[in-house]
């Protein structure tokens, strides 16, 4: 069996090592390539990532890059189209919801090569975020669905996705987050970084909503206002830190940095008293930690993870951000039981079901 995995960003990496690697086992006569979109480049957005989760080269760098929605789309297609024609692979797969699965998925099915998505049946409901465009065309033309929560399946059903598509396999970032756990306990980034394990907030922001637009600077003022209550440590993405060029950013106790490895980042995600983000998968790993998790969003495609009590949407509004002092302070400290299968095996199950493929 001919596998091409498609990946370009820095959740896609995460999301996908598992799965390659658990395939790779389980299929050792097939053919495994890996295509990098490029969608990611920076060293520290995709090479010191993968380099961390053991992915191996990528035997095709696509180097789409950054540009409008439709540019980096369109690059993707017209550069994957000869890649696919020339691996003639039997299965491609895509991860998550980013520019790159959907350019993938179109790309593949148009080629009548079957799609299997990984993160399948998410959804916000909101179709002004980019990424719930990509997972519904994405689901639509995927024949192999990988669902990574029980909601998924009612979304994908009201969307008349037909059942025997749908595999309810469990969450293959939370394998990574398994399979990495002793290296980040161990990593001791909190002390690195200049503060107390337990004593910090962790800030991640990098939504359209959020970052580019007159709502960044009144969210740095209130992290600010917040980091004289406690330090905030705030790896900034590099969409985030174009648009913070304006922004006076020099407050005490608020710790800028470059964006982070993975291990540091779930070494400081581990030992921080709280999260404030608009990311997705971070709002899973602190579902799987226990870590309370102030989600800077209207919505969410991972209600899931509000259901286990670790994450409160705070709404779209920086505002917010002064009731989380207050809010912490109710906070109980229990680990949750994780959402069914979030076991470190989801990738496991998904090899079991590519496996079954090859063999029919
Ligand atoms: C993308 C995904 C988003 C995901 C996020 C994870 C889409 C529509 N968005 O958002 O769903 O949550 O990745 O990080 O696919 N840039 C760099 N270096 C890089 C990458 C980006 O400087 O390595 C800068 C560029 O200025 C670029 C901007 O960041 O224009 C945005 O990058 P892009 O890949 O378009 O979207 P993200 O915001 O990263």
């Amino acid at each position: 069996m001919r596998i091409v995995y498609v990946i370009g960003t820095r959740p896609n990496f995460v999301k996908t090592a598992p799965v390659i690697s658990a395939l790779q086992k389980r299929l050792p006569d097939g053919r495994h390539t890996i295509v990098h979109t490029g969608q990611h480049y920076d060293r520290l957005m995709s090479e010191v990532f993968l380099a961390e989760l053991g992915v191996p080269a990528p035997t095709h760098m696509l180097e789409v890059g950054s540009g409008s929605h439709a540019e980096q789309t369109a690059r993707t297609m017209e550069r994957l189209e000869p890649v696919l024609i020339e691996e003639r692979p039997d299965l491609v797969m895509v991860p998550g919801d980013v520019n790159s699965t959907l350019a993938a998925a179109l790309t593949a099915v148009k080629m009548n090569i079957p799609v299997a998505h990984i993160e399948s049946g998410l959804r916000s409901f909101d179709r002004t975020m980019p990424e719930e465009i990509n997972r519904i065309v994405t689901d639509e033309f995927a024949e192999h669905l990988f669902l990574h929560s029980d909601e998924a399946i009612e979304n994908l059903r009201a969307e008349g996705i037909a059942e025997e598509r749908m595999h309810f396999v469990g969450n293959t970032m939370i394998d990574t987050l398994v399979a990495l756990e002793d290296r980040f306990r161990a990593a001791g980034a909190a002390t690195k970084a200049g503060v107390e394990p337990g004593a910090y907030m962790l800030v991640t922001l990098h939504r359209p909503a959020l970052v580019d637009g007159p709502l960044l600077p009144e969210t740095v003022k209130q992290l600010a206002a917040l980091a004289a209550e406690m330090p905030v440590i705030f790896p900034v993405h590099p969409r985030t830190r174009k648009m913070m060029e304006e922004v006076e950013a020099d407050h005490p106790g608020l710790l800028l940095s470059e964006p982070l490895g993975y291990i540091d980042f779930l070494s400081l995600l581990a030992d921080s008293a709280a999260v404030l983000t608009d990311s997705g998968g971070i709002q899973e790993e602190t579902t799987y930690l226990g870590i309370p998790c102030f989600t800077l969003r209207d919505n969410t495609e991972r209600p899931v993870t509000v259901r286990a009590g670790t994450n409160t949407l705070l709404g779209l509004d920086p505002s917010a951000i002064a009731g989380i002092p207050s809010a912490l302070a109710g906070h109980t400290g229990e680990r949750p039981e994780p959402p069914p299968l979030w076991d470190g095996r989801a990738a496991e199950r998904i090899a079991d079901v590519v496996a079954g493929l090859s063999s029919t």
